[in-house]
């Protein structure tokens, strides 16, 4: 059957059993849904539940129970542990450790993976791209030109046929009544016309429907009168794409990269650090010496810091003057993906619920030298500037001079291994993008590139420079608050998060004495350490560990922090709601937030862990990337048997949301191509509640292989990736010739390799 028939017949099919509850905590769902089961029980005995395996009703297994197929939970650390290959392309990975990278190939990952072509099989010049056929803007190339200006020609002969998808209709244009891929777009013909001119020519244009919603992007297109067409240009004119923010124009990447531009903050404060820096190393040293001449001298060394930290210019805005933030139970957060967490994806999460979204990381290395793919990585999509959710009488006690119309969802990510980085490439962030929530610093990343530089997961190991980063880009930011996402640690036997949490509250007492909190606004917990693999469950007693010992700094419970130690300076803190002035615990009037992360994967797990381990707020990602509607579930507090059809449609959305926002020519269904196939990477890993014996279900858990419902379902369950490019197809067209797709997940390498 035509899969196009396929999808039509689920939607008739209408399979979707809704399990409705109106319960918050979900439990009633999870026992409506064993008793409908009763019925089944009542003839076979219910079979154990297996640990690692979804416990599929038998009817839909294809093998016996306990014939389950290899685990491939590996998968996921295959997926993160990887840097998007654009970002690779630019050089940014450092050198990683030759031996564990051949290892890694040899277990299948293919780390040059190839798209196939990008480009039309001939280009049309910029300069007629956008334009009515006989007035093209000139050309910059003149006669060396060598790229098609006969619009004509080029779509007889550069590109490949329209698409019929979408009814052949422009999904782009439908919206915006433009669709600012031009003569390139694969439906052009559908916003196209051809009309008589006075002279008898026939003149081709492209159709404008004004009453249509106007395009919002924030820049103009790229000045139409470059030639060449190479992917740098063409790739510049994704500037132009509706209700894409955060563009930064070339002339800016430009200048950085020619640096050209200074960071007179960023100068002037690690100016100042370097002193204190040789100056607090002295003092180390000589307190260890405790007699004699030593003594002295340590004394006046002490003298010395002691001026120069009161001397210490503070910066225009103190942490507790920053724009302040909330997190909270009716905050559901999505998690930085690097490659997936892309922004058709995120915008599909906000529409299903999420409030709070994270760019991909960004290297702050290639952001500083103005790097075209990680400024790339900054761009939201307009839905992400909405105000989050915030309702004051839930309870939280912590949003004093919090304005909630003042706030939005995307926050940006940043990794850096040395402190200049971090700070400079915050002071460009705050000062470059104009819509920025918060900006976080990436202490988990287990990648070994940029784990071994001393980044990422690196910096728990050294959290001297870890305050000294969050410190600086503090001071460096304006409004900006600075937040850091951490895991429990680097190794499994050496969790050191509840150390981290401390001293990025409230400082270490040495620093905290004279320069008050480093005024870190949120900490996000990942409660896994870097040598653990995905296999094994986060950690969400240890996370409740850490997060009492915040809730103790932030003197909700009685202080059990360095007592005798002395207060932070409170306007270094990031005062999101200040306490009680009569508290005088240690940190009391912060409230930097705290924020458990791992494995969430229903409103069931989002809800108890809110409520279990007393963190502020949860975040999703896997969880997300399956089952992109469990905001949805948190928001209704039920299980959402989506039908094959709903889920459908979701993956329908990306691929216009990813036309949207990349184009709807060659280049841009390139991209949306190969970043709808890594999404259904996951998306196809969801096993539909229905088809479920036991609930919850669980992220770790493995389906063995099963069938559908219906066709629809069943194609949707496939590991094979060349499903994927079939679903994609659907909405996409024909996948162009020579494409490739090299999934993360190894063990559809193998399967690929057993296929031939
Ligand atoms: C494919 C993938 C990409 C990730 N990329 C990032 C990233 O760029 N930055 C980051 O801080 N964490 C990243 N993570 C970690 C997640 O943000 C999150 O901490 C982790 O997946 C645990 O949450 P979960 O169990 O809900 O998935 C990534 C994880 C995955 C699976
Ligand atoms: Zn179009
Ligand atoms: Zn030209």
């Amino acid at each position: 059957m035509d899969l196009q028939e396929t999808a039509k017949r689920a939607q008739e099919d209408g399979n979707g059993v809704q399990i409705q509850d109106s319960n918050a905590t979900g439990e009633p769902a999870v026992k409506k849904l064993k008793l409908a089961d009763e019925a089944s029980k009542e003839t076979t005995a219910p079979r154990p539940r297996v640990k690692g395996v979804a416990p599929i009703k038998p009817e839909y297994l294809i093998l016996a129970p306990g014939q389950a197929e290899a685990d491939d939970n590996e998968d996921d650390d295959e997926a993160e542990g990887r840097t998007a290959p654009e970002a690779q392309d630019a050089g940014q990975a450092a050198k990683g450790d030759g031996k564990r990278n051949k290892r890694k190939k040899l277990k299948g990952q293919n780390k040059d993976r190839e798209f196939g072509t990008f480009s039309d099989a001939k280009r049309l010049c910029n300069s007629v791209a956008w334009t009515p056929e006989f007035s093209p803007r000139p050309c910059k190339h003149g006669d060396r030109c060598n790229v098609l200006h006969d619009i004509r020609k080029y779509l007889a002969e550069g590109r490949r046929p329209d698409l019929s998808t979408f009814d052949g209709k422009c999904p782009v244009w439908e919206k915006y009544g433009r669709c600012p891929s031009g003569w390139r777009c694969l439906f052009v013909r559908s916003h196209m016309d051809e009309v008589k001119r006075d002279d008898g020519r026939s003149e081709l244009v492209l159709l404008v429907d004004a009453s249509k919603q106007p395009l919002t992007a924030e820049s103009s297109k790229v000045d139409g009168g470059d030639c060449g067409a190479d992917d740098e240009e063409e790739a510049e004119t994704l500037d132009s794409k509706p209700g894409v923010v955060n563009s930064v124009p070339v002339n800016i990447k430009m200048d950085l990269s020619r640096k050209r531009i200074t960071l007179d903050k960023s100068d002037k404060y690690l100016e100042w650090l370097a002193k204190d820096t040789e100056l607090y190393t002295k003092h180390y040293h000589a307190k260890k010496k405790k007699s004699g001449d030593a003594a002295a001298d340590a004394a006046a060394n002490d003298a010395d810091l002691h001026d120069y930290r009161a001397n210490y210019i503070e910066p225009p805005l103190l942490p507790s003057e920053k724009r302040r933030l909330y997190f909270g139970p009716e905050t559901p957060i999505l998690a930085p993906l690097t490659t997936v967490g892309n922004l058709p994806f995120r915008r599909l999460c906000v529409e299903l619920g999420a409030q709070l979204t994270y760019s991909e990381m960004a290297l702050g290395l290639p952001l500083l030298q103005g790097q075209k793919a990680d400024w790339t990585l900054m761009r939201a999509h307009e839905s992400e500037l909405t105000t989050p959710r915030f309702s004051p009488s839930s309870g939280a006690s912590v949003v004093q001079g919090y304005d909630n119309s003042r706030d939005l969802r995307f926050g940006a990510q940043i990794a850096a291994n040395v402190p200049w980085i971090a700070i400079r490439a915050t002071e460009a962030l705050s000062r470059f993008l104009p819509h920025l929530r918060l900006i976080d610093l990436n202490c988990g990343c287990p990648v070994d590139a940029v784990y071994k530089s001393g980044g990422g997961s690196g910096l728990l190991d050294a959290p001297s420079k870890l305050e000294r980063m969050i410190r600086g880009m503090n001071t460096v930011s304006d409004g900006v608050p600075i937040t850091a996402k951490i895991r429990v640690g680097v190794r499994d036997d050496r969790p050191i998060a509840h150390r981290l949490v401390e001293r990025l509250g409230l400082g270490s007492e040495d620093m905290r004495d004279w320069l008050g909190a480093p005024g870190c606004a949120a900490v996000t917990l990942h409660g896994r350490t870097r040598q653990q693999r995905y296999t094994r469950a986060a950690d969400w007693s240890y996370i409740a560990e850490c997060a009492a010992l915040v809730r103790r700094f932030r003197g909700e419970t009685a202080p059990a922090v360095a007592d005798t130690a002395r207060e932070p300076d409170p306007r270094t803190l990031p005062s999101n709601g200040s306490k009680s002035t009569q508290d005088t615990s240690i940190g009391s009037g912060t409230h930097m937030y705290f924020i458990g992360n791992g494995d969430v994967f229903s409103h069931h797990d989002y809800f108890s862990h809110l409520s279990e381990s007393g963190v502020d707020a949860v975040m999703v990602g896997r969880g997300a990337l399956v089952k992109p509607w469990i905001f949805e579930e948190i928001e209704k507090g039920q299980y959402l048997d989506k039908s094959s059809s709903e889920r459908l449609d979701y993956v329908a959305r990306f691929a216009r949301y990813g036309m949207e926002a990349w184009g709807s020519d060659e280049l841009g269904l390139n991209y949306t191509r190969r970043f709808l196939l890594e999404f259904l990477s996951f998306f196809t890993r969801y096993v539909p509640v229905g088809l479920l014996e036991y609930l919850p279900p669980t992220l770790n858990d493995r389906p063995p292989a099963y069938r559908g419902r219906n066709e629809l379902e069943t194609l949707l369950a496939s590991k094979n990736y060349k499903d994927w490019i079939k679903i994609s197809e659907m909405f996409l067209g024909p996948a162009p010739p020579g494409f490739k797709f090299q999934p993360k997940h190894k063990s559809n390498s193998y399967e690929m390799e057993a296929e031939g």
